[in-house]
């Protein structure tokens, strides 16, 4: 039988705001904030998203060869924490999907009765993921929605009843600061039903050396992806930022506990944005800050799936003890409500 996918649905776009706006205006805030920052949210235009899977593939970035590990280690183990034959395996911002090929590779050998969900805003994206399944996996239904993470949650509320894994793998929660993942975890929380799973990865506290390296890599990726925002500035918004008069730094901060990257200005300068309008100003060896990648402890992880509604079911580790895939699952039904009146 073929592989049975289809692109659900284009659901909300016309009710965004016009990213296009949006970039220009958290641009114009950022840039005129003091210390300057720019979010990482904006790295993943095509360019940069193909920079991120070379970032993936790089000796110095353990990160994805550990989740692979954790996967591989655990991917039976995380099965049976399903506890249901027939279920929905979700998955938020999916990229290639190779990480997520291990379950579902097992699933399907398991004859487990499921469907994979794959979740992304990137129509493009989705295409490529959908045509490498149906080349791997046959067998397998896949049902892929466009849209925001929480928008296509909501709708596949309405549309089953099945139990749901939603897998948001990789490190990504790190990206946001504290306060924003917990507004992240909560708005998911809000989008599952009770006893639902969410299988989310987390990079320990290690050696900082080690951490340093992921983010300076020998062949220069990570700071072309770093510069790579800027470059987007240039051609979306007409800036003329000179690439070569800005340094990659990114260094880890033991009281934040994140590696952070910054652009650092070599020289004194002016930039000019036509889509702004606005002229910015940098002194010698100005910063931009423009990412966190937050590293957890174990007890972090416990801290904040407590604090968001969730129940820690299991912490799932690689053979170096890296990195982390941690299990949690939604809890609605709180003890007020079991005590019979
Ligand atoms: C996507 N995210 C988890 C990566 C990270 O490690 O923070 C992005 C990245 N930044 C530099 N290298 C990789």
């Amino acid at each position: 039988m073929p592989n049975a996918y289809k692109v659900l649905s284009h659901l909300d776009l016309e009710d965004l705001i016009d990213p296009h706006q949006e970039f220009a205006l958290d641009v114009l805030v950022g840039l005129s904030e003091t210390p300057k920052r720019l979010s990482s949210r904006y790295f993943y235009d095509d360019y940069g998203s193909q920079l991120f899977q070379k970032i993936m593939d790089l000796p110095e970035y353990y990160l994805t060869r550990c989740e692979f590990d954790v996967l591989k280690r655990h991917k039976k183990g995380i099965a049976d924490l399903i506890k249901s034959k027939s279920f929905n395996l979700v998955e938020l911002g999916a990229g290639d999907g190779r990480k997520t090929s291990i379950l579902l590779e097992h699933f399907l050998k398991n004859k487990y009765d499921f469907t994979y969900i794959p979740i992304d805003i990137s129509e493009g994206a989705m295409k490529i993921l959908m045509a490498n399944l149906d080349r791997q996996f046959p067998e397998l239904h896949a049902d892929g929605i466009i849209a925001e993470y929480f928008s296509g949650l909501k709708w596949l509320r309405k549309l089953t009843d099945r139990r749901n894994l939603v897998l948001f793998l990789g490190s990504n929660l790190g990206n946001f600061n504290k306060p924003q993942s917990r507004v992240f975890l909560r708005n998911l929380w809000n989008s599952l039903k009770d006893g639902d799973l969410l299988l989310t990865g987390f990079d320990l506290k290690k050696d900082i050396d080690l951490m340093r390296r992921a983010y300076n890599d020998s062949k220069g990726i990570t700071r072309e992806f770093n510069l790579n925002l800027l470059r987007r500035i240039n051609r979306d918004l007409g800036g003329n930022f000179d690439l070569t008069k800005f340094n990659h730094f990114a260094s880890y901060h033991v009281f934040s506990g994140a590696m952070e990257s910054y652009l650092v200005s070599r020289e004194k300068q002016v930039v000019y944005v036509d889509a702004l309008n606005h002229a910015f100003d940098f002194a010698p060896w100005e910063p931009i800050h423009t990412e966190y990648s937050y590293k957890y402890l174990e007890s972090d992880i416990t801290d904040l799936a407590e604090a968001t509604g969730f129940e820690m079911k299991a912490q799932l580790y690689d053979s170096k003890r890296y990195f982390v895939d941690s299990v949690w699952e939604v809890q609605k039904i709180s003890s007020v409500d079991e005590i019979p009146d």
